[in-house]
This record gives structure tokens, C-alpha cells and sequence, in this order.
């Protein structure tokens, strides 16, 4: 476990690390684009979000515990989703792709966003979506041979790793401040949203994942190791090393 001030520190250093070699042209062929674009082009949209609500429940959660380190990591958290939405909109502008504005799934996250205040579903949901972005991400790499896209989706999938564990030591906080009866309660609701947002964003995505080798069963197998480990996390503490491991080469078959 890490306090806020580590945190703050970790996206501070970290959003002036400079992975990426814009120097290499972009290589996409038409048959990647065709596979991959259109999903890009929604991924790219949903790593644009300003995060005033993330931010607004991060202030009234910061106050509560008296941590005000927490609302400064956050604000950093959301710079580097905003790194990610302009590094892949800086590669759609060089494949003459364009920017989107909106798309169905993007509405239907920003409504729920605008309705929601309370810290602990903006954690759970993050840590849903961002290991969902870990599978998509490794699976566009997989999906092209261009050099430049690859590079962006490894310098995403590092920061994304980090935001997981930032997120899970934060969902283990506030889950260990509940009673039994809320314990289970929410255990029970987080299940539900992990089911719907996973099917959303596999029936959204799916011929990107397909064409970096994950289908259906694959991808759920992946989700359902990852959450499962959150869930085992926040009731106690972190898996044991050669557990975890055991765990990832079964699911990840
Ligand atoms: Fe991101
Ligand atoms: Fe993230």
C-alpha cells in the first residue's frame, strides 16, 4: 500500500518520460486500418475526458479522510489519460484519420459520469475499464507492425499498470471502512457493473480485439482473472507472488 503523496509523486515523474519516437513514420497498412480505425478513433474519444466529476468526488473524498494529496495525484491520474487521448489523436491526425466528437458509448459513460459523485463507483469503474484497456491495448499492438503504434500502445499499457494498482489500493480502502452486510452488498453490485461494462466493450470493440488474437472467450477469461484479483485484494491484501502468477498463466490460456 502507497499513501496519496507517493502517488503524486509517481504521475509526476512519470508524465515527463518520454517513450514515444515520433521520428518513426506510421506504417498502418489498409487492411490493419480497416480491422482497428473505427475502434481507435472511440478509444482515442473516451482518453479525452476534462474529469471535473472525477475530481469533484475526489475533493469530497479527500476531505472526508483529510488527504488532500489524494485530489493532487487524481489530477495527475487524469493528465496522463489525457496524454493517451492526444498521443492517439496525434497518430489518427498523421494517418489522415479523424478526431471523434461522440459515439454511442462514450454518451452513455459520460451521463453516468455526470450522475455520479461517489468515489467508490468512480474507482470500481476505472479499474474495470482500465484492465479492459490493458487487453485492448496489447491487442492493437499484436494487430499492426507499425512501429510508431506499437510504441504508443506499450508507453499506455506502463501507465495503465500503475493507474490499476492506484486504483485497487483506493477501492481497498474504502471497501475495508464497511460493515459485513455493505461488504457483500457491494461485492454484489460490483459484479453486475463488471458483467455489463465488459459485454459493452467487448460487443463495441470486438473486431479490434479479434484482429490481435483475442476473441470472445479469451477476453472474458482475461477480465474475469483481473477482477477477480481486485475482488480478492480489497477483502484482504495483495495475492501471493507465485499465486498471482499461477492464476495469470491459467486465465491467460
Ligand atoms: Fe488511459
Ligand atoms: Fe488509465
Amino acid at each position: 500500500m502507497h499513501d496519496s503523496e507517493f502517488w503524486f509523486h509517481h504521475f509526476k515523474i512519470n508524465l515527463h518520460e518520454k517513450r514515444i519516437n515520433w521520428n518513426n513514420p506510421p506504417t498502418i497498412s489498409h487492411q490493419e486500418k480497416s480491422q482497428i480505425i473505427e475502434s481507435l478513433q472511440a478509444w482515442q474519444l473516451g482518453e479525452t475526458s476534462e474529469g471535473k466529476q472525477l475530481i469533484a468526488a475526489a475533493e469530497k473524498h479527500s476531505q472526508n479522510l483529510d488527504d488532500p494529496h489524494y485530489v493532487d495525484a487524481i489530477k495527475l491520474f487524469i493528465q496522463e489519460e489525457q496524454k493517451h487521448g492526444e498521443n492517439l489523436g496525434k497518430y489518427l491526425d498523421l494517418v489522415g484519420e479523424k478526431r471523434i466528437q461522440s459515439n454511442w458509448g462514450d454518451r452513455i459513460f459520460r451521463t453516468i459520469r455526470h450522475l455520479n459523485s461517489s468515489m467508490e463507483v468512480w474507482t470500481i469503474t476505472v479499474i474495470i475499464v482500465e484492465n479492459a484497456a490493458l487487453v485492448y491495448y496489447q491487442a492493437i499492438s499484436d494487430a499492426v507492425n507499425c512501429v510508431l503504434l506499437r510504441s504508443i500502445c506499450r508507453d499506455i499499457l506502463m501507465d495503465e499498470g500503475h493507474h490499476i494498482k492506484f486504483q485497487n489500493e483506493r477501492l481497498f480502502s474504502i471497501f475495508q471502512s464497511k460493515g459485513i452486510y455493505a461488504r457483500a452488498f457491494a461485492v454484489t453490485w460490483y459484479c453486475i457493473l463488471f458483467f455489463a461494462t465488459i459485454h459493452a466493450i467487448w460487443f463495441a470493440h470486438s473486431k479490434a480485439f479479434k484482429a490481435g488474437g483475442i476473441d470472445m472467450n479469451r477476453f472474458m477469461r482475461q477480465m474475469y482473472h483481473k477482477f477477480f484479483y481486485t475482488i480478492r485484494y480489497i477483502h484482504h491484501q495483495p495475492l501471493p507472488e507465485t499465486l498471482s502468477a499461477q492464476f495469470v498463466k491459467e486465465f491467460n490460456k
